[in-house]
């Protein structure tokens, strides 16, 4: 593969105090609507999903249906994962990222369905503007994966990724009994036995001129349900009622939203959110998002129960999740296109 720049190494060149061009998106956060109001996002209590007392558990599920419907985005909060193992993660990954040039290269990704990939931007291939990230993909379901540096990597990766997908599992649980369904429907359409995890690793560094550049651009996440979490450094904003919000880090806590496959599961019912990350002069943001997806295999369509009605009739057309995953991992990102592209 060709000598690929990351981002961090362009950031620590010495004297940058402009970014190259090929970094500058024409339309940016100035222009743009902000939410004046101190929205705060909505919060689901996890241990309420699994304490089993019925009462708090509906209670909970109602939470959940109104958080993804209202927003599609909330913060889970009692997961019960370890709050030693979510630095840990973060600490393992800014180790990758800190590796060599050289030593990094040897996972730079060729296809994305490749189950190890390094590289900068969303897709250098074909971004026409170079995001300023730098990024590590690795598939950690149905099998697992990971680079064998730094050493500590894979154990962490391993448990990390094992705890995570228990709570993504358990929130798609009430998903489904959020919408009427059989509380296992989603877990048994779509094969989440076999379900695609993703470890998403983001590396934000310094940039001398936020206001110009775009860690990611608008998208919405293409599987179900995506948990991320960050090194407590802002930068991620999230669309809602026209109007970018700004997220606050929370410690402890995932962020989590919809993704993709549950608009179509709904059929439109749970919209998935339109999401972007900014960068800023000063620190080093790392963020690790975790989507959860169905099986590659799995065909995706929305569920036949919502859909019955004739003043409801299928909005989506079906498609294979590995078909999916490679028209969106392979674009560009460009806000909801994907999903349009199914409609
Ligand atoms: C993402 O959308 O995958 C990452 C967003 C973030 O860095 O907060
Ligand atoms: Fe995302």
């Amino acid at each position: 593969p060709h000598k690929l720049t990351s981002v961090k190494a362009l950031a620590e060149s010495p004297a940058l105090s402009s970014i190259p061009s090929i970094y500058t998106f024409p339309k940016h956060t100035n222009d743009e609507l902000f939410s004046d109001t101190e929205e705060s996002i909505p919060t689901v209590d996890f241990s309420l999903l699994t304490s089993g007392n019925p009462d708090e558990r509906s209670k909970a599920i109602q939470q959940l249906g109104k958080a993804c419907q209202d927003w599609g985005f909330f913060m889970v909060t009692n997961h019960g994962v370890p709050e030693s193992l979510m630095k840990a993660i973060i600490e393992a990954c800014r180790g990758f990222f800190d590796l060599t040039e050289e030593e990094k290269r040897e996972f730079q990704g060729k296809h994305v369905l490749d189950p190890i990939r390094y590289g900068t931007s969303f897709n250098a291939a074909v971004d026409k503007i170079l995001c300023w990230r730098d990024y590590l993909k690795i598939f950690q379901h149905p099998q697992f994966h990971s680079p064998n540096k730094p050493p500590a990597f894979r154990e962490i990766a391993a448990e990390y990724s094992k705890r995570v997908r228990q709570v993504a599992k358990e929130i798609l649980r009430g998903v489904s009994e959020s919408l009427g369904l059989e509380d296992n429907y989603i877990g048994k359409t779509l094969n989440l036995e076999h379900g695609l995890q993703v470890m998403a690793a983001n590396f934000y560094p310094p940039c001398p001129q936020p206001e110009l550049a775009m860690g990611l651009p608008a998208h919405s996440d293409h599987g179900l349900l995506t948990l991320l979490i960050q090194n407590q450094i802002g930068g991620l904003q999230v669309q809602h009622n026209g109007k970018w919000v700004n997220i606050d880090p929370i410690p402890n806590s995932f962020l989590a939203n919809v993704g993709d496959h549950v608009e179509i599961l709904s059929n439109g019912k749970y919209k998935s959110v339109l999401h972007r990350a900014v960068v800023n002069n000063r620190d080093v943001r790392i963020s690790i998002a975790m989507p959860h997806g169905p099986a590659l295999d799995a065909v995706v369509s929305p569920a036949s129960r919502l859909v019955e009605d004739e003043r409801n009739p299928p909005a989506y057309r079906a498609m294979k999740y590995k078909e999916y995953l490679e028209l969106q991992q392979g674009s560009m990102l460009n806000g909801k296109s994907c999903l349009e592209s199914v409609r």
